[in-house]
């Protein structure tokens, strides 16, 4: 059946497993694309970009996985995408077959710049093969959607042919990508109007948009393209993406939620109606970023809008003065649309599994047994030395223990002595895959140095750390701290995440659990290089 073009709701496709895993740095494992993938379901979107099937083996895996899982009837849409060329989109149809919902996402190039460095290709021969490969992924999948990618910087005459063609093939979906984050509101806004009026057929599928924020505009482009006829965002969580990400999904959704009434003419409603524009569970959005952010290891930043730690809190007298006379004084949205809660006293060190579990449950965390039983176990520790436990700590812990990271080399002990009179000095011990236990010990700059010098007498992969980052999940001197750390070997980037109340131990694992992904990794691509050579 093909899927009719909505026109009074905004279609959420959401890109972090795709394009979003394309920041430097962001790779995931197929355990945590999954994890993200369930967490996306529960927020709502209509729509996961879970992969690009054909770019790898793990990629057509994961997709795989997530079809099978996440892509249930009532789930959302499960897409793959795929070059415009018959192997991407097999891959893709294949990947995504165990899926309700699967859809096909090809694309190609089509402004000139590209057609002539990249592709080096006419703009007759890219017009046939975008004709050809929609109907080719047509044959295979009802749900195809097509991108003419650098669509801001082609020909509008041009694109317009092109997406007719599209269409005309069986695309039920035209995205319309700013690929170089070039364009501003207007013209975004006047080149989907352009669409809409120069494109015969365009009545047929739905018009999406996907954008980069180089300039720090692709929010504000796509809420013009909805004014005038885009009915799909692709987006991220925490807006991810390659170089500067991709419109954010938390903002573009509470923009929608927030300014309604200002919307929904556009979309052909009342002006007062109270009718979501998405399908969004709002109340998921905190929860999502927290997670996304925690796998990625991508840190959101403080002032960022909609979920960063600073978003809800008013420092200034005048603005506190204002709040607590009339929350409407200075803010927009509340804080608890978005699930942040200001619970502060939630469990204590005598609660037991099941209040916890229950906590849980209301936060909207559903854990499987296991990671249930690690977390809880993880809770006690916590309480046992920090007085309140905060929902914040809460997911600290959860995102802590449930993380994928393989388990290669386990941190067993790590020890420091330092001060302003002495030199610091770690000791670690850890095991290794071969259940053998090393401890060895160095002196550094500072403790963490120390650590992380001692950590890599055991562990000899040489890298470079590139990025460190400290954060408090709450206010108090007993706060659990959060360590986010990025490490670069050979090409690739990966990240380390850990939370404890003590932050010499949350650096220690975060390392690690770098070094177990660098080395998972690392493992990996020799044994396909040696495949390759024999
Ligand atoms: O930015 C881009 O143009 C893309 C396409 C593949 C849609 O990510
Ligand atoms: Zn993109």
């Amino acid at each position: 059946m093909t899927q009719q073009p909505e026109s009074d709701r905004v279609i959420i496709f959401d890109t972090t497993l795709r394009d979003g895993e394309q920041s430097p740095g962001a790779t995931l494992n197929s355990d945590e694309k999954l994890t993200i993938a369930r967490q996306l379901a529960r927020l709502g979107v209509d729509v996961i970009e879970a992969g690009f099937p054909y770019s790898s083996r793990g990629d057509f895996e994961a997709v795989q996985q997530i079809a099978d899982l996440v892509g249930t009837p009532s789930g959302p849409i499960i897409c793959g995408l795929a070059r415009a060329n018959e192997k991407d989109i097999k891959a893709a149809a294949d990947a995504l077959k165990p899926a309700a919902k699967g859809r096909i996402h090809t694309f190609i190039s089509t402004s000139d710049i590209h057609l002539e460095y990249q592709l080096k290709k006419s703009r007759a021969e890219v017009l046939d093969i975008a004709q050809e490969m929609v109907a080719y992924a047509k044959s295979l999948m009802d749900d195809v959607e097509f991108s003419p990618m650098d669509a801001v910087r082609t020909d509008p005459q041009y694109l317009y042919e092109v997406l007719e063609a599209a269409i005309a093939s069986g695309a039920t979906t035209v995205n319309i990508p700013d690929t170089v984050g070039y364009t501003t509101p207007a013209e975004f806004g006047a080149l989907i109007k352009g669409i809409v009026e120069n494109v015969p057929n365009i009545d047929k599928a739905v018009i999406s948009v996907h954008g980069h924020d180089d300039l720090g505009l692709a929010v504000a482009n796509f809420l013009e393209a909805v004014k005038h006829g885009a009915r799909q965002l692709e987006c991220t969580i925490n807006g991810i993406g390659e170089r500067a990400g991709n419109a954010s999904l938390e903002e573009l959704v509470m923009a929608l939620h927030v300014r309604r009434q200002y919307f929904n003419p556009f979309l052909g409603r009342p002006v007062d109606s109270t009718t979501s524009l998405t399908n969004i569970d709002t109340r998921q959005i905190y929860k999502t970023s927290r997670l996304v952010s925690s796998l990625t290891g991508m840190i959101v930043q403080p002032n960022k809008a909609i979920v960063g730690a600073n978003a809800f809190a008013h420092e200034s007298g005048i603005h506190q003065d204002g709040v607590l006379k009339n929350k409407l004084t200075y803010e927009i949205m509340d804080a608890q649309s978005i699930g942040l809660t200001d619970n502060s006293i939630v469990l204590g060190k005598l609660s037991g599994r099941n209040a916890f579990r229950t906590r849980l449950l209301e936060l909207g965390i559903e854990l499987s047994e296991n990671d249930l039983n690690k977390a809880f176990l993880r809770f006690k520790d916590v309480a046992d030395k920090k007085k309140e436990i905060t929902d914040r700590d809460l997911e600290a812990i959860v995102n802590d223990e449930t993380q994928k990271v393989p388990e290669i080399f386990v941190l067993d002990s790590v020890q420091v002595t330092c001060g302003d009179r002495a030199q610091p000095t770690a000791t670690v011990t850890i095991r290794k895959p071969n259940g053998e236990e090393l401890s060895d010990a160095a002196i550094g700059t500072g403790p963490v140095d120390a650590v992380y010098k001692a950590i890599n007498r055991v562990i000899d992969v040489p890298n470079k750390l590139i990025e460190f980052s400290v954060q408090s999940v709450t206010g108090g001197i007993d706060a659990i701290g959060e360590v986010t750390i990025r490490l670069k070997y050979q090409d690739y980037t990966y990240s380390g995440y850990a939370a404890n109340t003590d932050i010499i131990v949350a650096s220690a694992q975060a390392y690690i659990n770098a070094l177990n992904r660098l080395y998972a990794a690392k493992t990996k691509l020799e044994e396909a290089a040696l495949t390759v050579n024999s």
